[in-house]
């Protein structure tokens, strides 16, 4: 029998190239006057964040920029951007950015109408009243955030990442135009790329997965495996490019109806105490953990082998060949390993302790430990030593 389940999806999501044109009529549906852009200085200097103001004041609408947004988004960038959000009383929201920006606008549109810390929203069913809208705008293929129910802001007191959970803060549309990712280099679109093939692959596996998760999510690995190499090499290939943002949205989609696992939990505590990549921290870890997991999920590995073009019929050595797989695409792509992030082995008791207090930690498909992290993060590190 198949669990019982819902699934929500409260998100108009509008797709394809040059779609970004549609944000005034967007923009005029949600009856917005004055609108925030939520962004980061880097995109500001590109250019683009131009393009997102024009098209907002084309439609006879205020707009201010903010910009102030960090990566690994912190707590105080969320607190002070809803504080402008009030003073400059801003009805709308538009979060314009990799997963950054978008997840931070994500927590803002919740402080700006009820107010309080960001943490106090931290968890699910936190959120008892309605947000301000948000529309959400990707800029690269990785994050699926511009879909998915989930902000996860750092606790810069605690050094400890968290999620806020909620359908309350989804987006109301999503526009996601794959020509906005053209310009990502290519170590940008190697890292968030793998971090959407990671949520595509916990999403699939997770303990409260769903049909519709599942499919979604092994779908997302096909896209994301035929693309991830030429998107990284050939960045201008808009068809590459398309079916990458393609995939991240899919991923982003099945791992928001059931749940990440043991991946993110230390790629998030790597990311909080060393402020490192998100991508990057999933590309590291990864096959360690889906090594870990075999045992609980070697037919759902060998499906995701064989979604990655692995020919091959017996369940085990498809699902070893698909992990052993992953480790040499990251190399490919030109992700380097955990040495990379200067990490310090002294950490990885106190790594492994934030790791087993995440929320996704009780979604992965084996049961875990704090000394099951522990050396899982020994090794990764190990073989970092021997590459
Ligand atoms: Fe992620």
């Amino acid at each position: 029998m198949i669990n019982s389940f819902d699934f929500v999806l409260p998100t108009k999501i509008r797709y394809g190239t040059g779609m970004v044109r549609v944000l005034g009529e967007e923009l005029r549906l949600l009856q917005a006057q004055k609108v925030m852009v939520i962004t980061d200085k880097g995109l500001v200097q590109t250019g683009l964040v131009n393009k997102i103001t024009d098209l907002i004041k084309s439609e006879g609408l205020s707009v201010i920029i903010y910009d102030e947004i960090e990566a690994n988004p912190k707590d105080y960038n969320v607190e002070l951007a809803a504080e402008a959000a009030r003073e400059q009383a801003i009805d709308t929201i538009v979060a314009f950015g990799g997963g950054s920006p978008i997840d931070a606008a994500k927590a803002v549109v919740v402080l700006t109408k009820q107010g309080g810390r960001v943490r106090d929203y931290q968890g699910k069913g936190k959120i008892k009243e309605d947000c301000i809208p948000l529309i959400t705008i990707p800029t690269t293929a990785g994050t699926g955030s511009e879909v998915t129910f989930s902000s996860v802001i750092t606790d810069t007191a605690d050094k400890f990442k968290f999620t806020i959970k909620s359908p309350a803060i989804a987006a109301k549309v999503a526009i996601i135009d794959p020509e906005l990712t053209l310009t990502v280099p290519p170590l940008v679109t190697a890292a968030t790329g793998i971090d959407a093939l990671t949520h595509a692959i916990e999403g699939y596996t997770a303990n409260c997965t769903e049909p519709i998760a599942e499919a979604v999510g092994l779908y997302a690995v096909e896209y994301i495996q035929g693309n991830i190499v030429e998107a990284v090499k050939n960045g201008t290939n808009i068809e590459a490019r398309d079916k990458m943002m393609m995939g991240s949205l899919l991923a982003g989609l099945s791992f928001s109806h059931a749940d990440v696992a043991s991946v993110h939990c230390m790629a998030e505590a790597l990311g909080s105490m060393y402020d490192a990549p998100h991508g990057l921290c999933n590309a590291i870890l990864l096959p360690y953990v889906m090594e870990f997991n075999l045992p609980a999920a070697e037919y759902k590995y060998a499906r995701v082998a064989r979604a990655m073009g692995i020919d091959e019929k017996d369940d085990c050595t498809a699902a070893r060949k698909g992990i052993e797989y992953i480790k040499s695409l990251s190399q490919e792509i030109g992700l380097p390993g955990i040495k990379s992030l200067n990490i310090n082995k002294e950490d990885f008791i106190i790594l492994a302790e934030m790791s087993v207090k995440n929320g996704s930690n009780d979604s992965n498909p084996r049961n875990i430990t704090k000394a099951d992290y522990a050396e899982l993060f020994n090794n990764a590190y190990n073989d970092s030593l021997m590459s």
